[in-house]
């Protein structure tokens, strides 16, 4: 975590951005630049690619007494998985060098433990086309040491930690499965055209997690935000050159039983079911109005049969130039995101990946691209219409 190159926790987003340059060849066939910000060779992209993915088998061995840090000997062993989440860090554990907060919990605590983040404490996400970097850059540095800044000609996309509820139920579609709910081809005519982000470095499985759906599996984006956002070494973080640290506690800092005790922890948070008021007239006609209004070409109540409620097709779609990030992950282009889950929508405050707005209307009305059609149709309706709409959203 001490330069900017191992703040990259995304091997691929160097890849990924290369492919956007139009440079790809050009890069493939030049050797590693020697900056030390410089990404390393594909070849080490795929060496990585080859580790064995996580099953859900590691994760629910994962036994309550696990020790937190990888040192044999510490104060730490038995945590739960819920004391794993909201576990402080604390420099001498391993905490940083940069960071950008002390917990998981820091960001995901707003309707309840696992929720979505305050807007106040982003990630900021950075692409660099400088450094070939993409990933996150952490706002905070350990005592003594100071935040890198970062390169002039960054792209910043800051975005809320969204709310974890049901994310392992998420993980259960089969692969198969999200590549049917696609529809890149517009093969049913209406428009929409979302597509699968397959993650070419990791594993080649089309992404679900993540706001460009860039990683497959929840225990390797747990390995990557232990890394990125706290600046934790943890094995299951799959960028080499985050393996270790100069902060001074030893590396990896975080257990491997430490990161089953999160990827336990999230896979177990259940889905948010909807509240009673979805029992009512006004919410029940606001459901047709949804549907009627093309919402659910992109939000699909039930994705699939293990994640019923869900209200996404966890494809990527473009939205237009006022919810671009400008950054690129893997196939996902700058205005592209991961239909956002609205499974639990009626308790949150803050709408959007960066949490822009305290409006469904206007978290609504923001959505262009692919969505116009539907943004238009929702415009056009009587203002009672919109009311019934409106109620079944805050109802889910
Ligand atoms: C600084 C705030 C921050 C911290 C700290 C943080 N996260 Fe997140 N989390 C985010 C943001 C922002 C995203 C969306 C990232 C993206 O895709 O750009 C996210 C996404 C996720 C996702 C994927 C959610 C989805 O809908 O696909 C999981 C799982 C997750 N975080 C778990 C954790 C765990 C476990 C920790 C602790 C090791 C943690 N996070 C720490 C902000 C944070
Ligand atoms: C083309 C696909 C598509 C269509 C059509 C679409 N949405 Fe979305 N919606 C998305 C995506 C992608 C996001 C995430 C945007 C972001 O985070 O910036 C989103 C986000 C939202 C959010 C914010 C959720 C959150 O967690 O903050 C709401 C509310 C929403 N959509 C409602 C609707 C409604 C109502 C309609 C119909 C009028 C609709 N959407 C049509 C793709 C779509």
């Amino acid at each position: 975590m001490a330069t900017p190159a191992t703040l990259d926790r995304r091997l691929q987003k160097v890849l990924a951005w290369a492919a956007a340059a139009a440079a790809v060849t050009a890069c493939q066939k030049a050797p590693a630049p020697p900056a030390p910000a410089a990404p390393p060779p594909a070849a080490a992209a795929v060496a990585v690619d080859q580790a064995e993915p996580a099953t859900a088998a590691t994760a629910s061995g994962a036994a309550a007494e696990v020790s937190a840090t990888g040192a044999a000997a510490n104060p730490l062993a038995g945590l739960t998985p819920e004391q794993a989440f909201t576990k402080r860090w604390t420099a001498a554990e391993g905490l940083g060098p940069t960071f950008n907060e002390v917990s998981c919990a820091d960001c995901h605590d707003r309707e309840g433990l696992g929720g979505s983040g305050d807007p106040a404490r982003p990630a900021h996400v950075v692409m660099a086309p400088s450094l070939h970097l993409v990933g996150v850059w952490p706002r905070q540095a350990i005592e003594g040491r100071q935040p890198q800044p970062k390169p002039g000609d960054a792209v910043t996309s800051l975005r809320r930690g969204p709310p974890l509820f049901g994310l392992g139920l998420l993980e259960k579609i089969s692969d198969a499965r999200l590549a049917e709910l696609c529809d890149p081809q517009d093969r049913d005519g209406d428009g929409v055209t979302g597509h699968t982000n397959v993650n070419t470095v990791y594993d080649q499985r089309p992404g679900r997690f993540g706001l460009q759906a860039h990683t497959s599996n929840i225990r390797d984006f747990i390995g990557n935000a232990l890394a990125g956002e706290l600046g934790v070494t943890n094995p299951a973080n799959r960028d080499p050159r985050l393996a270790k640290d100069d902060d001074g506690a030893s590396d990896p800092e975080a257990s491997d039983g430490y990161v089953d005790l999160l990827a336990t922890y999230v896979r177990n948070l259940p889905a948010p079911a909807p509240l009673p008021a979805m029992q009512s007239a006004e919410a029940q006609a606001g459901k047709a109005l949804f549907s009627a209004s093309g919402c659910a070409a992109c939000h699909r109540a039930d994705p699939d049969s293990v994640a019923p409620g869900a209200y996404t097709d966890l494809c990527v779609h473009k939205l237009g130039p006022k919810l671009a990030s400008g950054i690129i992950d893997f196939s996902a282009q700058a205005d592209e995101w991961r239909t956002a889950p609205l499974w639990g929508l009626g308790r949150r405050q803050a709408f959007l990946h960066d949490g822009r707005t305290t409006s469904l209307t206007e978290a609504i009305e923001l959505h262009a691209g692919e969505a116009e059609a539907s943004v238009q149709k929702f415009k056009a309706l009587a203002a009672a219409d919109k009311a019934r709409l409106l109620a079944f959203l805050k109802a889910l």
